[in-house]
C-alpha cells in the first residue's frame, strides 16, 4: 500500500508514518471487530448526516465517502439509491465493508486508498462525504489540506463537500480526556494528542488525532478552495447534546467567483 513509503517533505510530523501507525491501530482484529458490533447494533447514518443529506441532496447523486470504515454510512447511503464509493487506509476495514455490503445486499465500491491520494479520475462525484473524525486523523494542516485538495479534485465543479469534526474548546471534549494524551513533540500543532483507545476498546499501539475549531477547518477549507455554504452544531442539526462537540460544514467546490 503506498502510504507506507510517501514522503511529505518540509513537514514538522513524518505524516506518512504517523498515517501508517493510524493504519496499523485500526486493522487490530479488536479493532475491526468493534467496528462491526457498532455497525451491526447502530448501523445508518446519524441525525445530523441524514438532515444535511436531505436538506441538499435529496436526490440519488454520486457520492465518495473518505475514511468509510467497514461502511456505516456508505452502506445507509447505497440503500438509500445513492451510487456510492467508499475508501479507507485501514485494509482489514475495507475487507469487513465489502462484506458487510454483500449481507445488506448493497452495491459499492469499496478501496483501500490513502485519501491524501485519491487514484481517481477529477470530476467523477457529486458529493464527498468526510464524517466520524476521519480528519481528525491527518496530521499537520498542510496534510489536511492536501486531503481536502483531493476531495475538491475529484468533484464535478458545483459539488459539495460534507465534513464533520471535534471542536477541542467545546466543554462535551472533557468527556475524551481519559483515552488520549496530549503530543508535545516539536512541529507539533494545537490540538494534537494521541489516542490511546479508538473504539471504545483497549488495543495495542496509538491514533493520531488533530482536534480542530471550527476557524482552523475554515481556514484549512478555503486554502483547499472551498466556500463553506453553512455551520451547524450536532444538535442545530436533530442531533443529540452530549455530541454537541461535533460541528458540521457543508462546502462547494464552486469558485466565489462564478456564483457571482
Ligand atoms: C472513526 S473512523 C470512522 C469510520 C466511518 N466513517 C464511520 O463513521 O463508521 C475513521 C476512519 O478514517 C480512516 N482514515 C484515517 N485516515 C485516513 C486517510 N488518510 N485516508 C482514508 N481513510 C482514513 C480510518 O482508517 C478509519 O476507518
Amino acid at each position: 500500500m503506498g502510504f507506507y513509503f510517501l514522503s511529505y517533505p518540509g513537514m514538522g510530523l513524518n505524516v506518512s508514518e504517523i498515517l501508517a501507525e493510524v493504519a496499523r491501530k485500526y486493522s487490530q482484529p479488536e479493532e475491526v471487530e468493534e467496528m462491526n458490533r457498532l455497525f451491526s447494533e447502530k448501523s445508518g447514518l446519524i441525525t445530523p448526516e441524514q438532515t444535511l443529506l436531505g436538506l441538499y441532496f435529496p436526490y440519488p447523486c454520486r457520492v465518495l465517502d473518505i475514511g468509510c470504515g467497514v461502511g456505516r454510512e456508505a452502506i445507509a447511503l447505497a440503500k438509500q439509491g445513492y451510487r456510492v464509493t467508499g475508501i479507507d487506509i485501514a485494509k482489514p476495514l475495507v475487507v469487513a465493508a465489502r462484506r458487510n455490503a454483500i449481507t445488506e445486499n448493497a452495491r459499492i465500491n469499496f478501496q483501500e486508498t490513502d485519501g491524501l491520494y485519491i487514484d481517481m479520475p477529477e470530476k467523477s462525484f457529486d458529493l464527498v462525504v468526510i464524517f466520524s473524525q476521519t480528519i481528525e486523523h491527518v496530521p499537520t494542516r498542510s496534510a489536511r489540506i492536501t486531503l481536502l485538495r483531493e476531495a475538491r479534485r475529484v468533484l464535478v465543479p458545483n459539488g459539495f463537500l460534507f465534513i464533520s469534526a471535534h471542536d477541542r474548546y467545546h466543554p462535551t471534549m472533557s468527556a475524551l480526556r481519559s483515552v488520549f494524551e496530549i503530543i508535545n513533540d516539536s512541529g507539533a500543532e494545537e490540538g494534537d494528542v494521541y489516542l490511546k483507545n479508538i473504539q471504545g476498546i483497549a488495543s495495542a499501539g496509538k491514533a493520531f488525532m488533530h482536534y480542530s475549531t471550527p476557524s482552523e477547518m475554515r481556514s484549512e477549507l478555503a486554502d483547499a478552495g472551498f466556500n463553506v455554504w453553512q455551520f451547524a452544531r450536532h444538535t442545530d442539526l436533530g442531533g443529540d447534546a452530549g455530541m454537541d462537540r461535533l460541528f458540521y460544514m457543508v462546502c462547494s467546490s464552486q469558485s466565489l467567483e462564478s456564483t457571482l
